[in-house]
């Protein structure tokens, strides 16, 4: 059994004020973690007050880092302070950065190994934008994502990773994924894992669903054989609409 995994972006919304009023609405009213994993990532100069907040079901990300310890990066944050800072999880490659950072699949591979060698779980994204869906190329596209994001890596480390299955066209606009649609892309990322490592990687890997993911369409997208939580970005704002994606994950 994979335990379901529910992960707001925030992405670049929230004053250090809000963000912790979030904390203190949702903490005593999360479902317990041994039931599901509930997480969120939020701007780096906040990282630090939610860690010292985050009750015993709350865990915090970040949303990148460097895949170099330290260094003249300016700008950049590095996994050993959010290391340091008691921050478990890292989005790596998520479509935002890799179309307006130059992210590539090489910084996203490069990253996810310095994610691992400090003990952060990452969440690596992958996704196709609307052209390369609507020419049919989706499941080679996201092979040579997902194969290249995992080079190097072990078995016992793809089972503690999160794949994170963002199609570009369905984040921040409204349009889902059908539910039958992102199983069959996750299933073929199943698929891939498979081939690269063996069957009880593949069945043990955790896979999310991220796009327009609300309350109102979690139930059907969990319901799913092969997902295994959301990654959420604008429903994930708001306590309540947090609240109720997390509870769907335990019904
Ligand atoms: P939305 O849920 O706002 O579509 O964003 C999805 C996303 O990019 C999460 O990383």
């Amino acid at each position: 059994m994979r335990k379901p995994i529910i992960a707001g972006n925030w992405k670049m919304f929230k004053t250090r004020d809000e963000a912790l009023q979030f904390v203190y609405n949702i903490n005593m009213k999360l479902p317990s973690k041994s039931l599901v994993e509930s997480v969120i990532c939020a701007q780096a100069p906040i990282l630090r007050d939610l860690v010292k907040r985050q009750g015993d079901n709350l865990r915090v990300g970040a949303q990148n880092m460097h895949y170099l310890d330290s260094g003249a990066y300016t700008g950049e944050v590095s996994v050993l302070l959010l290391e340091d800072i008691g921050v478990e999880y890292v989005v790596i490659g998520h479509s935002e950065r890799r179309a307006y950072y130059n992210e590539t699949d090489s910084s996203v591979n490069k990253k996810v190994h310095q994610a691992f060698r400090y003990g952060l779980t990452p969440i690596l994204c992958v996704g196709e934008s609307l052209e390369i869906r609507e020419t049919e190329k989706t499941n080679e596209f996201i092979k040579v994502q997902v194969v290249n994001a995992l080079k190097g890596l072990g078995t016992e480390q793809i089972k503690e990773l999160v794949l994170a299955y963002e199609p570009i066209w369905a984040i921040g606009t409204g349009k889902t994924a059908t539910a039958e649609m992102a199983n069959d892309t996750i299933k073929a990322i199943r698929e891939v894992v498979r081939d690269l490592f063996d069957e009880e990687t593949a069945e043990s890997v955790r896979i999310q669903y991220g796009g327009s993911v609300k309350p109102a369409n979690i139930e059907e997208l969990l319901s799913m054989s092969d997902i295994d939580g959301a990654l959420v970005g604008g429903a994930s704002l708001d306590p309540a609409s947090f609240l109720e994606l997390v509870n769907a994950a335990v019904k």
